[in-house]
């Protein structure tokens, strides 16, 4: 299995991840889960899609298995391969496997950038024959219940149009995440970097400033995350003028106009 298909595994057990629900999407996930639909999560980087996950895999009390789409992933990279042990081949289960006899969460993050020959073994998991194909051990297994496929991607990237068909997309259910309101995004970036809501407040008010701009060219907008990184470096006692231009400013742009309308804006809103 190539280095960066490696999954990351959370049991069910652990404490429960820290989620601000936004709109309906805990009751619309909740509902798919006691169904065991497939989910389509979009929304842009840095948004919540991974935390919300976490999140509802705890809630549901299932074990997350998760697993980042790149180019180079094929199925075998999600079903499993043949090894060789000293003089023997043995079979290995990848993550889908497992999570499909486990009855576990299976969250493919990215899914646009895996190969298209990822959808053989996704299409018959993702609709009512809840079964994995797996031909190199002429057999196909039936998924335990409790499994479901969980799929994320970023509609701002181009790619998307040509490599998510929409023969798999009608096998989902789609929830769309958002940046959330000032308020509660002003929360979840004072929990998650440990600073005072006010200063997260006011950091919040710059993020949503810039994702308003009309035509401003930026490949993206000021994600919670981006918000989070900055009030890190709040609380490590750096000016906000400082923590904003390092951690939103310089990151949104390379273009030298752009990075200082940015900052004027920026500027604008500082206490
Ligand atoms: N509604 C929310 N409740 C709690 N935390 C949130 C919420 N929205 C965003 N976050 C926080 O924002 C940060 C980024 O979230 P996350 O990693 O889940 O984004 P993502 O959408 O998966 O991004 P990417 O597409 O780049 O993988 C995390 O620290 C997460 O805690
Ligand atoms: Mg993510």
């Amino acid at each position: 299995m190539s280095a960066n298909s490696h999954p990351t595994i959370v049991e069910s057990r652990t404490e429960a991840p820290f989620y601000r629900p936004v709109d309906d999407e805990v009751e619309v996930f909740r509902a798919a889960a006691r169904r065991g639909v497939p989910v389509l999560l979009k929304g842009p980087t840095g948004c919540g899609k991974t935390r919300f996950v976490e999140a509802m895999a705890h809630d549901v009390g299932r074990k997350l298995i998760t697993v980042a789409g790149h180019e180079d992933m094929t199925s075998a990279d999600l079903v499993g391969r043949f090894l060789l042990k000293g003089a023997e081949t043995v079979w290995v289960d990848g993550p889908l496997t497992r999570a499909v006899r486990e009855g576990a969460i299976f969250y493919l993050d990215e899914v646009v950038e895996a190969r298209q020959d990822t959808t053989v073994v996704i299409h018959p998991l993702a609709d009512h024959r809840r079964e994995l194909p797996i031909d190199r051990l002429g057999t196909t297994l039936p998924a335990a219940p409790g499994f479901q496929l969980v799929v994320s991607y970023n509609p701002g990237y181009q790619s998307v149009l040509k490599n998510l068909k929409e023969s798999t997309r009608q096998r989902f259910i789609a929830i769309e995440l958002d940046f959330p309101p000032v308020d509660t995004e002003a929360e979840v970036v004072a929990h998650e970097a440990r600073i005072d809501v006010e200063t997260a407040r006011t950091l919040v008010k710059i993020g949503h400033a810039i994702r308003n701009l009309d035509g401003s060219g930026l490949r993206e907008v000021s994600s919670t995350r981006m918000l989070i990184l900055a009030a890190e470096l709040v609380g490590e006692g750096l000016s906000l003028r400082s923590a904003t231009q390092a951690a939103i400013v310089q990151v949104l742009s390379d273009d030298h106009d752009v990075v200082r309308a940015l900052g004027e804006l920026v500027d604008a809103l500082l206490p």
